[in-house]
Order: structure tokens, then sequence, then C-alpha cells
């Protein structure tokens, strides 16, 4: 029989906090637990047939990665001894993106604890306390991870606890089956499950800790007699019950157990993310006009005082610092933005921009691989790339760095104070002196010395009258 006692996340009930193990270590909130070392398994290797995708369902993005890196973040922050990634075959980019951690092949997808049986090597003479989490899972917290390592190691020493939740729609979740006394018998999966057995409605997540010691053993006993002819990881629960270990429930909030499996799904966790990373952003004083229309990255990071408008898309790599103001409608990925430099509405920073204190980058403005200095100005519809725009020097309306000649790229350097006329085409490489002023419309293929004008247009020419003798002509026709 397996005894199950049923204990929210965090909150640990006194009398078990009471039963202390023999090697008692204080954790943050006070709760006494044994030192056991932890093992993470995680379960990958999966296509998620039903993402329709040619990718790994684990390697979709959320927040600007996969979705396996956040959950690999999240286990990584308990300092496991080891962590294994179960994957599928011929998933190279994925073993390559869960590096350094070792990666086991699962060939034959039969199943959760088939899944689990490919870590067994990975886990070899591990004897600690083995977290079993799955890749499609990536809001798990870590603040529930330790509240399952805690009910394992807390008395009665539980051999397997389960993190289950109550959904508003239990749907296909495998079922959690408690008895009057609160001691669970099994977990049923929902093909498996008589009418009355999916009445229940605490489901399982699929989040389980075990008895390092126990877990191999009581895989070896599953069978794949059921209704999806698979090898079940739920059936160890009743397999542990069976050879007199016991099992607890911790139980875990809906929205952080939200799984994988649809598109659909893929952006309900990334409105969750989003939302979550706009709160904080908010709490450490930043100003969002209209939070629910900024996205973020996993990795932005934002200063103080800085406000951003609305409609404004954060890819990877962006550093904000303070008073830095982001006008609506602007795109930025791979950019630093130091104190008090402002960008858009309508400005697209790719990567390697840079913009030093008080520069500013205007409507319609492309900036790539490029500093801007101190107080630099580009206001409107430019594109520099592959340049250095000097301190104080202002870029006129419509300049371009013609960077790329079909086969290379070239740089542009702009020196300091210098004034770039209207719609100009510099021809790089090429360099413009500190000071120097280039007449708009020019197309600047050499060198312009410090100080220096710089014109390339050619001459005006002017016939007196000749358009009112051409609207006479054409009024007679
Ligand atoms: C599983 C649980 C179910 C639980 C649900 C929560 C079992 C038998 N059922 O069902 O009780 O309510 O998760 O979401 O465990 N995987 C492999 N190899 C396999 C099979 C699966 O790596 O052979 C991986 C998948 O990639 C996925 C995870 O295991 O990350 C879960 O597999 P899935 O088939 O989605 O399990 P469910 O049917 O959802
Ligand atoms: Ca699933």
């Amino acid at each position: 029989m397996t005894l199950l006692v049923t204990v929210a996340c965090g909150k640990f009930p006194p009398e078990l906090r009471a039963q202390l193990s023999p090697f008692p270590e204080v954790l943050n909130n006070g709760t006494q637990m044994s030192k056991n070392k932890t093992a993470v398994i995680v379960l990958a290797a999966g296509m998620g047939t039903r993402m329709k995708s040619d990718l790994p369902k684990v390697m979709h993005p959320l927040a600007g990665r996969p979705m396996i890196k956040h959950l690999l973040a999240t286990v990584e922050g308990l300092k496991p001894e080891r962590i294994a990634v179960v994957v599928g075959p011929d998933m190279d980019d994925l073993e390559q993106a869960v590096a350094p951690h070792p990666t086991a092949i699962q060939t034959d997808r039969l199943g959760t604890g088939h899944a689990v049986l490919a870590a067994r090597e990975a886990l070899e003479g591990f004897t600690g306390d083995v977290l079993i989490v799955y890749g499609d899972t990536p809001l798990l917290s870590k603040h529930t991870l330790v509240s399952m390592l805690e009910a394992r190691r807390t008395k009665p020493n539980p051999a397997v606890v389960v993190l289950g939740f109550r959904p508003f729609d239990p749907g296909q979740y495998g079922r959690l089956m408690v008895d009057e006394e609160g001691d669970l018998n099994q977990i049923v999966e929902f093909n498996d499950a008589t009418a009355e057995e999916k009445e229940e409605d605490l489901c399982n997540s699929g989040v389980m800790c075990v008895d390092g010691k126990l877990l191999f053993n009581l895989l070896d006993q599953v069978t794949n007699d059921n209704a999806k002819g698979e090898y079940y990881l739920t059936d160890i629960v009743e397999l542990a019950g069976e050879g007199g270990s016991r099992s607890v429930v911790v139980e875990g909030d809906e929205e952080e157990l939200l799984g994988i499996n649809s598109r659909v799904e893929l952006a309900a966790a990334e409105a969750i993310i989003q939302d979550d990373m706009r709160t904080k952003a908010m709490e450490n004083g930043v100003t969002l006009l209209d939070p629910s229309t900024v996205y973020f990255s996993h990795d932005t990071k934002i200063g103080k005082e800085v406000t951003i408008e609305p409609n404004v898309f954060f890819g990877p790599g962006v550093t904000i610092g303070d008073h830095v103001h982001v006008r609506a409608f602007c795109h930025l990925e791979g950019a630093t933005l130091e104190g008090g430099s402002t960008i858009g509405p309508f400005a697209r920073l790719r990567p390697g921009s840079q913009l030093d204190q008080g520069a500013k980058v205007g409507n319609f403005v492309e900036v790539k691989n490029a500093v801007l200095e101190k107080g630099a100005k580009v206001s409107h519809l430019t594109y520099i790339g592959d340049a250095r725009v000097g301190e104080e020097a202002n870029v006129g309306a419509g300049t371009i760095t013609c960077n790329y000649d079909g086969f290379d790229k070239s740089h542009t350097d702009i020196g300091a104070g210098a004034f770039i006329g209207s719609n100009t085409a510099l021809v790089a490489p090429v360099k413009i002196g500190d000071g120097a002023i280039v007449g708009a419309g020019s197309t600047v293929t050499k060198d312009v010395a410090p100080d220096a004008l710089a014109v390339s247009r050619a001459d005006q020419r002017g016939v007196d009258s000749w358009a009112k003798r051409f609207r006479q002509q054409k009024n007679k026709d």
C-alpha cells in the first residue's frame, strides 16, 4: 500500500517538519531536510506531433530561447550533482542546446517509463534523489521542485513524490487516486481510467521525485499491459506500494504546470512569461505605457527611470541603461543603449548596435554593428551599418552607409562633430574626419579631411521662365 500525504506547495505541515531526517540541513524557509544528493532527468524524446513542426517540440522558443533552456535554467538552480536529458534519435540541435549536460538517446518511443530507463547509464552509481521532469513543462518553478525534494527528504521519507495539481479542465491528464485517508493507491492514465476514476480532479503533472536507490528496480518491473501499450512511468507508484514503500503528493499551481503540446499552448506559455517579465520590469523602475504590447527576451536588461512606449519588441541580447527613452514601435536585438539615449519611434537596432550616453536614433533609422558615440544624432530615415559615428556628430535624413559590395562588408568612420548632409551615400570603406561637413546629396567615395567640406553632387543649372513656358505649351495641347 502507498501512504500518501498531500502537501501544499512550500507549506509544510508542522507534524512533518517535526520529524527530522538523520542529517538535517536548514533551508531558507526553515524546513529541515537530509543532505541527499540530487540528480535530474529531463524527458525530451518526443517530437511533439501536435506542434506540426520539423523542430523537436522542446526547441520551440519562449521569450527568445528554446523552451528546454528555461527548464534547464530552473533545474540548474538546484545545483544537482547530475542532469541527464533524454532525447530522440537525430536531434543534434537539441543535444547542442542542452550541452554540456549529457544526453541519453531513447531510440524507440515506448513510453515515459521506458524514456527514464534510457538514462540508466547516465545515473550509474547515483543513490540520491532523482527528479524527473518533462521537457515540455517550461514554467515549472525552482520553489516547487524544492518543495518536492523537501517532501522526499522529510520523514517518513516517501520513495516517490508526485507533483499533483487541480487543473480547471482535467482533460486527459493522469489521475491521482487518493482514498479517504488521503492515501494514494495509484496513478491511472486517462485512457485506462473508468468513468468514476475520470471524475477525480487531482491530476498528475508528470513531475516526480524518486529515491535513486529504488528507481531503476521499480522501472524494471513496469509492463506495457495498458490501453496505449506503453511503459508508463506512473506505474512506479503502485509498484513502490507493493514493495512496502510510501509516496507523497505535493500540490502545485496549474499555471506553472502548463504542458506545451500545441502552438496554442506555446502562445499561452509565452503570454505568462511575458506578463511576468513586464511586472518585474515595472517593479524595477521601468515605465511601460501599455505593458501588454511590449515583448521582452529572457535576457533583456533594463536600468532605472526608463520609459518604454507601446509596441516595442526586444530580441535577445539587449541591455538598456538608466534614463533611456524607447519610443513607440521599435525593434531591438543585440543592442546596448547607455544612459540618457533615445530611440524611435519606429527605430530598428540590429545586433552590434551601441548607443553611448545621450545618443539619439530617430524614426525609420536602422543601425547594425555600429557605435554612436556620446550625443551623436541620427534622426531620420537612415541606415548606419558597420560604422562609428563620433561624439556629437549629426547624420542627416536619408544617409546610407553603403557597407556591402555584394561580397564583403566595409567600415565607415564618421569623426566627432562631423555633419553629414541629407541624402548622402557613404561608400565604405571611407572616413569622414572630425568636424568635417558633407554637402547634402553627396556620394562620398574618398576620405574627407578633418574640418573640410566634401560635396560631390552635380552643379545646379537654372533656366529663367522655363517652367512657365512649359505650362503654357501643355495647356495649348
Ligand atoms: C504524461 C503522464 C500523465 C500526466 C501528463 C502530464 C505518463 C504515462 N503519463 O502523459 O499521467 O498527466 O504526462 O503532462 O507518464 N517522452 C519521452 N519518451 C517517450 C514518451 C514520452 O521522452 O517514450 C517524453 C515526452 O517528450 C514528454 C514527456 O515525456 O516530454 C511526456 O510524454 P507525453 O507523451 O506527453 O505524456 P502524456 O501522455 O502527456
Ligand atoms: Ca504531454
